[in-house]
């Protein structure tokens, strides 16, 4: 872990984030700040479920249908935590329908049927309620959402206003780190109680990001996060995901292959509803397995 890390990293989030993912760590003395949080009973049983599992994701035979036509058909992945995934693929080809049946989306389309099974932290999906997965995976969309009549700071807390029930207290402290994160923190900690609208287009992206890093997620979704942003904005972004990827699992919809080439790990690749190719990025993008896999990533479609 680096220096810089840490330093982005307060107090709260040791407590909050980074012990109750990493139990392992909070045998390291410099991790035992609160007395109030460490509880070390279940600091151990999280350490044993953790090490059973170092896949965030998994899906066994995931099908969506939509009037009885496939979204995505069969789709079987599994994700490591603490990883960056990028899913590619021409556009139609199920993306965005495999990500938004990670945290329930479909639920709230009409004619839209998930068959198959998906495991979220070593748990099946269907074992959460609906505000329950949302604060463990967290969704960024292509265009940026910010709430328009709110401020940056309401912006950010909003997630934990409506569900979490944290002590105001922390607040200013999440809306900090949160901001921090997500590298947008300089360019408006002065004014934090200005609208969000005020904001240009990347900078409203990365409020969301911060307003998804503030509810404390473990999974952090994104669909084409970077493609309505110019290059600048788009390079914070991606640093952002870089230096988080320590301790979020991060599945990012890209149309833009240099960007998987860049952020990600590990790359998916769909083609008309199906995953043809689930690889190491290096390996997808220098020596696939599959040949569709290279007609696409050589840009003989798509
Ligand atoms: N709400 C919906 N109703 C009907 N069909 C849908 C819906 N959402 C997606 N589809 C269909 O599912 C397929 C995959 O779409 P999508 O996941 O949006 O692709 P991508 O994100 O790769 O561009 C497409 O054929 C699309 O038309
Ligand atoms: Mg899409």
């Amino acid at each position: 872990m680096t220096n810089e890390f840490l330093n982005n990293i307060n107090e709260y989030d040791l407590k909050e984030k980074y012990l109750s993912t990493n139990p392992e760590d909070s045998e390291n003395p410099v991790f035992i700040k609160s007395e109030e949080y460490v509880n070390k009973d279940a600091a151990v049983q999280e350490k044993s479920s953790h090490e059973k599992s170092a896949i965030a994701v998994s899906t066994t035979n995931l099908s969506v249908w939509f009037n009885d036509k496939p979204g995505i058909e069969n789709v079987n992945i599994n994700i490591k935590k603490d990883s960056v995934t990028a899913i590619i693929g021409p556009s139609g080809c199920g993306k965005s329908t495999f990500l938004r049946a990670l945290n329930f989306m479909h639920d709230l389309t009409p004619n839209a049927v998930v068959t198959g099974e998906i495991n979220i932290l070593g748990k099946d999906i269907t074992e959460y309620n609906s505000i329950d997965i949302r604060k463990k995976v967290g969704m960024v969309f292509q265009k940026p959402n910010p709430f328009p009549t709110m401020s940056i700071y309401d912006n950010v807390i909003s997630g934990l206003k409506l569900n979490w029930g944290h002590k105001k207290g922390l607040y200013d402290e999440i809306v900090e780190t949160s901001l921090v994160q997500s590298g947008l923190w300089n360019e408006v900690k002065d004014r934090l109680k200005i609208s969000a609208y005020s904001l240009s287009g990347g900078q409203q992206q990365r409020l969301c990001i911060a307003r998804t890093l503030a509810v404390k997620p473990e999974i952090i979704l994104m669909d084409e996060p970077t493609s309505a942003l110019d290059p600048i904005s788009t390079a914070g972004i991606e640093a952002s995901i870089h230096d988080l990827k320590k301790i979020y699992t991060f599945i990012i919809v890209t149309h833009n292959m240099q960007q998987a080439a860049r952020v990600s790990d590990f790359t998916a690749y769909f083609y008309l509803g199906k995953l043809i190719e689930h690889s190491k990025t290096s390996t997808v993008f220098t020596k696939p397995k599959e040949k569709l896999t290279e007609e696409y990533i050589t840009g003989k479609f798509g």
